[in-house]
């Protein structure tokens, strides 16, 4: 049994950092009461600062009124306890990128939330597979992949491990919707759709700026201008935090091997003559 989301009044967050506290900002702005934990009061407070920060913005653009985001304030408990959590609906974890880590806290969830609660992790490259086996409930057991900054983003990733169960994979497409975003699906393969495809462009980004084929400004605004994506790979690498991506990359490192190759299936359509738009068909038909 899934609970549905029109019994969800309450989520719990684990970790108050920049994805945590994005989190329980957007659960907390769309009427849900969030208990944020993370493991020092000084985090939490971190977290609700964050929060305070990216609700001003919103109020100096007269997007939310000082008592909504007052409101959205209020609806968030801060906590040191994991145990605190014992009454929520559904729990997002968020916390840093280490197995063991998010291994020993699913365990933990498992014994302090009900059976019946979907435990969601935000984990960028790590197997959910892996992440719900350490826990009594691998079916109830999800990844919600949201993007930096949570509050701005529309998009969340839902992952979906080898034991995860339909019913709860629609609960997480539709817990995100009910937060604001859309959601694409990808199976529970190593950085899934977005990290898989992102990390490599940052590193070669990066890697073209130290074997020195441009300046990072002009790195950044070729691919800017270029390709119409929001920041260029240096200054996305700098925005979502270059720890997150050595992190990331080492994953897809370990698991898939040297990617940078051109890709097989790419040589195979120029050879056979499918060159995009152009002839009629690519990767699409036009
Ligand atoms: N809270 C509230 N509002 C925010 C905000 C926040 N945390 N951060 C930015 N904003 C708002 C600003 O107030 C501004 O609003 P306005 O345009 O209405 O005035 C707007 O967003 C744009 O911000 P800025 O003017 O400061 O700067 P930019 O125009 O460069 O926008 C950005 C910032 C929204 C971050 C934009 O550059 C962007 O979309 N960049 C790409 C981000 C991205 O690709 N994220 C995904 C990373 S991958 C990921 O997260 C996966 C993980 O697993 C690694």
């Amino acid at each position: 049994m899934v609970r549905t989301l029109d019994s969800i009044e309450s989520i719990g967050v684990v970790g108050a950092g920049t994805m945590g506290s994005g989190i329980a900002q957007v659960a907390a702005r769309h009427g849900y009461d969030v208990v944020m934990r993370d493991v020092e009061e000084e985090f939490v407070q971190r977290g609700f600062d964050s929060i305070e920060d990216s609700l001003d913005r919103f109020v100096s653009k007269d997007e939310l009124t000082e008592d909504e985001a007052e409101e959205t304030v209020e609806r968030i408990t801060g906590t040191t306890d994991l145990a605190d959590l014992a009454d929520c609906d559904v729990v997002v974890e968020a916390a840093v990128e280490d197995m063991d880590i998010k291994r020993d806290i699913f365990a933990d969830l498992d014994e302090a939330v009900p059976d019946d609660v979907v435990l969601a992790t935000n984990t960028s490259t790590l197997s959910i597979t892996t992440i719900a086996a350490a826990t009594e409930r691998e079916d109830r057991v999800v990844g919600l992949h949201f993007m930096n900054p949570v509050p701005v983003m529309k998009g969340v990733e839902v992952v979906v491990g080898e034991k995860t169960d339909e019913d709860v994979v629609e609960f997480a497409h539709a817990l995100a919707e009910d937060l604001g975003k859309e959601t694409w699906e990808s199976d529970d393969k190593p950085g899934f759709v977005t990290n898989r495809i992102l990390m490599p462009w940052i590193n070669e980004g990066i890697r073209a700026y130290d074997e020195g084929v441009a300046s990072k400004e002009d790195i950044d605004k070729g691919m800017k201008l270029g390709t119409n994506v929001p920041m260029g790979p240096l200054e996305l690498a700098d925005h979502i935090g270059l720890d997150i991506c050595l992190d990331a990359s080492e994953t897809l490192h370990e698991e898939l091997g040297d990617r940078y190759k051109p890709a097989y299936l790419l040589k195979r359509k120029v050879d056979a003559g499918d060159l995009g738009k152009k002839t009629g068909e690519g990767f699409y038909e036009h």
